[in-house]
């Protein structure tokens, strides 16, 4: 029998239901099981095993390092914390580019060996062969335009995306385009407010933004940003609500002080 609580588990078809009633969508990104367990708890709809996890875990400056294997890996950590929220999982950078059996393989093995609930993964026509192949295999997809970290040599910068016409014309049509392949959402990251109301305005699925302004159907923040774990990383569109690196800190220098004046362990915290 399942350790787990019978809860109800959001699903793809619950998250549509938020947004016809107008019900917000809440998203945060999750690498590990101790985590997982607590933004679950705390009632988060989605989960996201972002490929963010390259940089807030793994210490690298972009997200493009990081394999599928790695992916897996913190994926199965987050499913086994989860009693209620849907997890998706990010197609790392290299697995679903310019190959749509490379792409089904891919979001196979995410499924198969991490137990996630569907994929996530970057930019519009360009991938459209290799969403349709994953699609048909049964795997839900979350698409994701704007600012996409995996295109960040092509870029230059991460600064806000889709500003100039052509962009947002590109942009509002890359949109349409993944709802008609059946993508079950829609995530927008660094635009502008206008061009997400716009898309969030076109579109029957759900809308999730990260930089994208209010009129989205959803917000997702990295949650290492929001909990101030991370330092140095202030876009404007990040709110903070604890600054858990210097809280850590002091508790580590606490800890530090008591062993060198052996005041830890004391009588009873001992055998
Ligand atoms: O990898 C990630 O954390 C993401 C979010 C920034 C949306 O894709």
């Amino acid at each position: 029998m399942s350790i787990h609580k019978k809860v109800k588990k959001v699903t793809t078809h619950a998250l549509q239901a938020m947004k016809n009633k107008g019900e917000k969508i809440s998203m945060l990104t999750a690498y590990e099981y101790s985590m997982a367990r607590i933004l679950d708890e705390a009632g988060t709809d989605i989960l996201l095993v972002g490929d963010s996890a390259s940089n807030v875990i793994a210490g690298h400056e972009t997200t493009l390092p990081i394999t599928l294997d790695q992916m897996i890996y913190h994926a199965s950590s987050v499913v086994r914390a989860v009693d209620r929220a849907l997890v998706v999982v990010d197609l790392p950078f290299g697995s679903y580019q310019g190959n749509s059996m490379k792409a089904l393989d891919s979001a196979i093995r995410i499924m198969k060996e991490s137990g996630g609930h569907a994929v996530k993964l970057e930019g519009g026509s360009e991938v459209q062969e290799s969403i349709s192949r994953i699609l048909s295999a049964g795997v839900p997809v979350m698409g994701h335009l704007g600012l996409t970290p995996q295109s960040i040599y092509k870029f230059g910068t991460y600064t806000v995306r889709a500003k100039e016409e052509a962009e947002a014309t590109k942009l509002k049509e890359d949109a349409k385009l993944l709802e008609e392949l059946g993508c079950f959402a829609v995530l927008m990251e660094k635009i502008p407010a206008q061009l997400a109301k716009e898309v969030t305005d076109s579109l029957q699925v759900p809308t999730i933004g990260i930089g994208a302004g209010p009129h989205v159907d959803g917000q997702v923040l990295v949650t290492h940003d929001l909990l101030g774990i991370t330092k140095d990383f202030q876009p404007r569109f990040l709110r903070r609500y604890l600054d858990l690196y210097e809280e850590i800190k002091g508790a580590v220098q606490h800890y530090i002080k008591d062993v060198k004046e052996q005041d830890f362990p004391n009588d009873s915290e001992q055998y």
